[in-house]
């Protein structure tokens, strides 16, 4: 599969809510009439931002249920293991394992999509700051509705620093695999040094550390 198919034709968010399906399904010209079965004056009545997409889950459940796993299936699938009968480079070797972690990617792309669906709480209920420097919930929505571009923009660097895994998983490149997962790390930090912990104070090493 080609790592472009993934991407949407155009993100949700992107989509006014003036834009009928119609217009937003104009790629697909002809089929249009076979998605929908209905005529194009009802057509122009449905946005799928205003009408069909809800988020359910809050910002917060999807680091948690989707992200975070997801993330770690790419970026545990490559390893170097120091054992005591020296180094074992640990990558997915068969078919069954390269589908295991592909199926971790798909989750992380997509889950970009969600991210970037407007109306999504931060947290299921209001939860505090959890260490010195990170924002309580109120705070993290607060930052996020004063600056939703570039709450969007890590969520599509995100989708980017994905699509490049995925392209390494078809690939079967561990190299660049490892390679993909240090830029997703990135966007990662980026995303929540912004919005979730910008004031954070970083503990000295012990010992004064070098
Ligand atoms: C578009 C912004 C954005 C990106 C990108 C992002 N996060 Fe988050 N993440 C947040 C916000 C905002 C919070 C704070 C809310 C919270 O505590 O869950 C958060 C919280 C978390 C949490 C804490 C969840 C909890 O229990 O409170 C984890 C874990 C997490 N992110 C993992 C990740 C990983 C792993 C990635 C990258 C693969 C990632 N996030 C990318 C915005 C982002």
């Amino acid at each position: 599969m080609k790592t472009d198919q993934l991407k949407p034709i155009r993100p949700s968010s992107s989509a006014p809510a003036h834009l009928g399906a119609a217009q937003w399904l104009l790629p697909f010209g002809g089929m249009v009439g076979v998605m929908c079965g209905c005529s194009p004056g009802n057509l122009t009545a449905q946005s799928p931002a205003a009408t069909s997409l809800r988020p359910i889950a809050s910002i917060q459940e999807l680091m948690q249920t989707q992200i975070d796993l997801a993330a770690d299936g790419i970026w545990d699938a490559v390893e170097s293991d120091v054992t005591r009968r020296g180094v074992e480079e640990r990558q997915p070797r068969t078919a069954e394992e390269w589908a295991a972690v592909r199926k971790a990617n798909l989750t992380l792309v997509e889950a970009t999509n969600l991210l970037q669906l407007p109306g999504r709480l931060v947290g299921s209920k209001p939860f505090a700051a959890e260490a010195q420097g990170a924002l309580d919930s109120g705070q993290i929505t607060e930052r996020i509705a004063a600056d939703r571009a570039t709450f969007d923009g890590f969520a599509q660097a995100l989708r980017e620093a994905g699509l490049q895994a995925l392209a390494a998983v078809d690939a079967k490149d561990p190299v660049a695999l490892v390679r993909a997962g240090g830029a997703l790390d990135e966007v990662c930090e980026g995303c929540h040094l912004r919005f979730w912990y910008p004031n954070q104070i970083i503990p000295a090493l012990p010992g004064g550390g070098k």
